[in-house]
């Protein structure tokens, strides 16, 4: 059976056909091995940490399967959830329920159905999960209500020394406190922390799919996917399926694959991401209370100010996540007219502050960059990409 583009690049789900397995930098063991390993040792909580869209959940179903893994998010609890009672459901159990009993009424021999209540106990769970070979993934653990986390801890650490399996999910820094700096757990926890992709294994990805679908790529040709991919394996999956859907338009499916198809897959992929408002609060920058900004006069531009040749400076080439200081400035000097004046570092310095306090005190998606010790880190990989190629710079 001929594979269809769509089954083959899943950028959001589990991508049977370019699944690929990578090593972590730090033990030079694959992350598959490093989580089947933890899994197996009885009596400890494993904890999977790593930036966003990176491969975590997809690491757990592949070690895991299908079959044996019982996946619940943070974003399933509120402050009253019952955690055995979510934990019994999830695995289809019934936690609580009814069931009719016949009895005989001995001197008469009248029967009678009798309705009973019940509930399962936590340790009937547990032999249930230990019968069955389950491995209960809490993912997205940040998720959860700050004070039910702990409870969660709580639970599980008095589970996994009965042998229950678990391993809980969450971006870096976030959730920190419930589970590795929890001292109860000290001493019980395998830890994996997943980094983010090198360009190498992102490019497996492209190789991998279109020679499953038979369409040629060069090779410098995925090698420039993967860079624009951010270390994101989900941007690699989504930029190449849009690849195809181009070339099926385009009704000649062995077309060479060039810079006009590189750049129209780069911009299709970026009309799915929400950034818009984000951008434009980065623009606008904090309020001036009526007071005007100084502005710049970029080569070949309109007068910006710094807000603006920050946004701008992010999204120049080449895409790097994490930039020094002295970059950003290089990249804002290089873009204002030669004899016109430029802001001080000072300034550049005080806007990176501000603009870090006002995307930080919004919701999670406007959290797309961190600057800090003289460094600008990107943290979403698709907020940049959208910065590149949603128009969102220019
Ligand atoms: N090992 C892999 N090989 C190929 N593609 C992958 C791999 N891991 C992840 N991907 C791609 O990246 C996408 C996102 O992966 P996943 O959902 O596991 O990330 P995540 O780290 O759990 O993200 P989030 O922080 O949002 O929960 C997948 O749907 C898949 O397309
Ligand atoms: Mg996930």
């Amino acid at each position: 059976m001929k594979l269809r583009a769509e089954d083959v690049f899943r950028p959001g789900a589990f991508p049977e056909y370019t699944y690929i397995s990578r090593k972590s930098a730090v033990s030079d063991l694959s992350y598959e091995f490093r989580l089947t390993q933890a899994i197996k040792v009885s009596g400890f909580l494993t904890s999977l940490v790593g930036p966003s869209k990176m491969g975590k959940t997809i690491l757990c179903e592949k070690v895991i399967g299908f079959e044996n893994i019982v996946e619940i998010s943070g974003a399933d609890f509120g402050e009253d959830t019952d955690f055995w009672k979510l934990v019994a459901a999830k695995a289809g159990l019934a936690y609580e329920g009814q069931f009719a009993s016949e009895k005989k009424i001995e001197e008469t021999s009248d029967r009678y159905t009798k309705r009973e209540t019940f509930s399962l106990t936590k340790d009937k769970i547990i032999e249930y999960y230990k019968k069955e070979n389950l491995v209960l993934v809490i993912d997205d653990f940040h998720y959860a209500p700050e004070e039910k986390r702990m409870q969660i801890a709580q639970q599980l650490k008095d589970a996994i020394r009965r042998g229950f399996k678990a391993i809980v999910v969450s971006l870096p820094h976030r959730a920190d406190e419930a589970i590795r700096q929890n001292a109860d757990l000290s001493g019980r926890l395998s830890l994996i922390n997943m980094e983010p992709w090198e360009v190498a294994d992102l490019k497996e990805i492209a190789m991998l799919g279109f020679s499953r679908l038979e369409i040629k790529i060069e090779d410098e040709i995925a090698e420039q996917i993967a860079v624009e991919s951010l270390s994101s394996p989900q941007l690699m999956q989504y930029i190449c399926l849009n690849i195809c859907t181009i070339l099926e338009m385009s009704g000649n499916q062995h077309a060479q694959i060039g810079q006009e198809i590189l750049e129209t897959a780069y911009r299709y992929t970026t009309a799915n991401f929400e950034y818009g408002d984000v951008v434009s609060l980065m623009k606008k920058g904090p309020n001036t209370r009526g007071k005007s900004r100084n502005t710049f006069l970029v080569k070949g531009g309109h007068p910006c100010d710094l807000y603006e040749l920050i946004v701008k400076s992010i999204a120049e080439n080449p895409p790097i996540m994490k930039l020094e200081f002295e970059d950003v400035k290089k990249r804002i000097y290089g873009m204002i007219s030669d004899d016109c004046k430029k802001p001080t570092p000072q300034a550049i310095k005080e806007s990176l502050a501000k603009l870090q306090e006002l995307l930080h005190g919004r919701e999670d998606i406007f959290k797309v960059l961190d600057w800090k010790e003289g460094v600008l880190y990107i943290l979403d990989p698709l907020f940049l990409f959208y910065l590149r190629w949603g128009g969102g710079s220019k």
